[in-house]
């Protein structure tokens, strides 16, 4: 009797065994990725310090993963990885319910502009496990590191919601001490007036003036500062192209940001811009973007990417404006936007760079003036409909005055600018 029952008991266990090989065989099948698990004793949660999070032992780092049901279930890991040198990388699940550890091998996908820097943006694809619907994700090179000792990144965009802002503008990196606080104070009063909620900074350093101006919008609900030390893990140029001189990423990680800022956004806005801090996307024949766009979508429903025209407003050609009220603007540092109403003619064979606004929900991969991946159309809208204002130096050198176009779009708008600027300088105690 005895021995009968052993011999069961040996029976049962190797037809355990093969049960669980063959479901590991159909897991792998089903994912084509290796998927291994393990029971532990606790689910332990480690928040990372940073929005950037270097990896142990590799040269990849992570900024924050995001669910993404658009095609299939996926954990979508946006992170920043060496082009060579990052060969495997690992999802680590922990499910609460069991205690269990799931290992995936990730897909990575790096980003195809990265301008020949040795770093560029990678999406780090995880499957995820079936029946757990993990809170948080760890990543290593090595299937086999224990748990405890691996950092968790909270996996956002679960739960989408419904969106709270028509328009969310995303401002990649705000370096080198920047200081133009009145042309900032315009900037973003301007693009409330046009119908924007929310403007992301990603934020690298800026001057103390600065940075009480972006306290005072984040209080009043404008403006969320991601902190954006990336110098601190790679050696950044601002260049956007790479000037084969040892750094490691363009332009302070530009595109890093500017796809983390779609991903964060993408179900909280209908609409997201990208463009930097000294443009402003200015419609000539609508007097918002809400208005500017309704009409655009209703004319090209299967548009989902608006290319909009940078046109060049150089600092070096000053007009005066004769306004009222904005004699106090003189004690604030940087540039005045009412003053430049004059922009450059286009030049044979150079091409108008372009800035966008995205329905976030169409794209997968952004770059700079152009999506990478999308699941909608992209379209040029017309000069004649809106224009990125950009103003800064000029680019083209020696212009005589006469051959720039005079264009005074911004004073359209210039009594509520002016009205908004001042109660919030006022607020500031910029001024008196
Ligand atoms: C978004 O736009 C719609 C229609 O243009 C408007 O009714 C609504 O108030 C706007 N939402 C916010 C948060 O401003
Ligand atoms: C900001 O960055 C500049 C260089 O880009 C550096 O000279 C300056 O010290 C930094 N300021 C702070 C407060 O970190
Ligand atoms: C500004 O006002 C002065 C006198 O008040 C006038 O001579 C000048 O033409 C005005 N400039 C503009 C651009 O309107
Ligand atoms: C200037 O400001 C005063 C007081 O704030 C206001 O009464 C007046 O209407 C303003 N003028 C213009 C042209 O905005
Ligand atoms: C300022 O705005 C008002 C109202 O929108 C407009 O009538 C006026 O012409 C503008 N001023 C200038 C100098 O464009």
């Amino acid at each position: 009797m005895f021995y009968v029952r052993r011999h069961f008991f040996c029976w049962c266990t190797v037809g355990i065994t093969c049960l669980l090989l063959s479901f590991n065989f159909y897991w792998s099948k089903k994912f084509h990725l290796g998927v291994a698990w393990r029971n532990i004793e606790s689910c332990s949660v480690k928040l990372p310090q940073d929005t950037i999070t270097p990896l142990k032992g590799t040269k990849a780092y992570v900024i924050a993963p995001y669910y993404d049901n658009r095609e299939k279930d996926i954990i979508r890991i946006l992170g920043i990885v060496h082009h060579q040198e990052v060969e495997e990388l690992y999802c680590y699940f922990c499910c609460t319910s069991d205690t269990v550890l799931y290992t995936v091998k990730a897909v990575i996908n790096i980003h195809s502009d990265r301008f020949d820097f040795p770093y560029g943006l990678a999406d780090i694809i995880c499957s995820e496990p079936p029946s757990c619907t993990p809170t948080h994700v760890s990543v290593h090179w090595s299937p086999y590191e224990p748990h405890d000792s691996l950092t968790t990144f909270k996996i956002l965009n679960r739960n989408p919601g419904r969106p709270t802002a028509n328009f969310t503008v995303c401002f990649s990196a705000m370096f080198g001490n920047y200081n133009n606080v009145l042309q900032f104070i315009q900037t973003i009063e301007m693009y409330k007036i046009l119908g924007a909620q929310n403007v992301m900074v990603y934020l690298n350093n800026c001057s103390r003036k600065m940075e009480k101006v972006l306290q005072y919008y984040t209080e009043e609900g404008t403006v969320e500062v991601i902190p954006w030390h990336i110098q601190r893990y790679l050696k950044v140029s601002d260049n956007w192209q790479y000037p084969n001189d040892g750094t490691e990423i363009g332009y302070y990680g530009q595109i890093s940001a500017l796809n983390d800022c779609i991903y964060r956004n993408m179900y909280s806005s209908k609409f997201v811009v990208l463009n930097d801090q000294d443009e402003i996307i200015l419609p000539f024949k609508h007097r918002t973007w809400d208005t500017m766009m309704e009409s655009l979508q209703r004319k090209n429903p299967k548009v989902g990417i608006f290319q909009f025209e940078n046109h060049i407003f150089p600092q070096t050609v000053v007009s005066n404006g004769n306004f009222t009220n904005t004699s106090s603007w003189n004690r604030v540092p940087g540039s005045n936007l009412l003053q430049y109403i004059h922009r450059e003619p286009d030049r044979l064979s150079y091409y108008n760079a372009r800035k966008m606004i995205l329905d976030p929900r169409a794209v997968i991969q952004t770059s700079v003036h152009s999506t990478l991946k999308q699941y909608k159309r992209s379209m040029y809208v017309p000069l004649h409909t809106a224009l990125v204002y950009h103003c800064r130096d000029p680019l083209q050198h020696n212009l005589p005055r006469a051959s720039l176009i005079k264009d005074r779009t911004i004073w359209r708008y210039n009594v509520s600018l002016i009205r908004n600027v001042n109660q919030a300088l006022l607020k500031f105690k910029l001024i008196g």
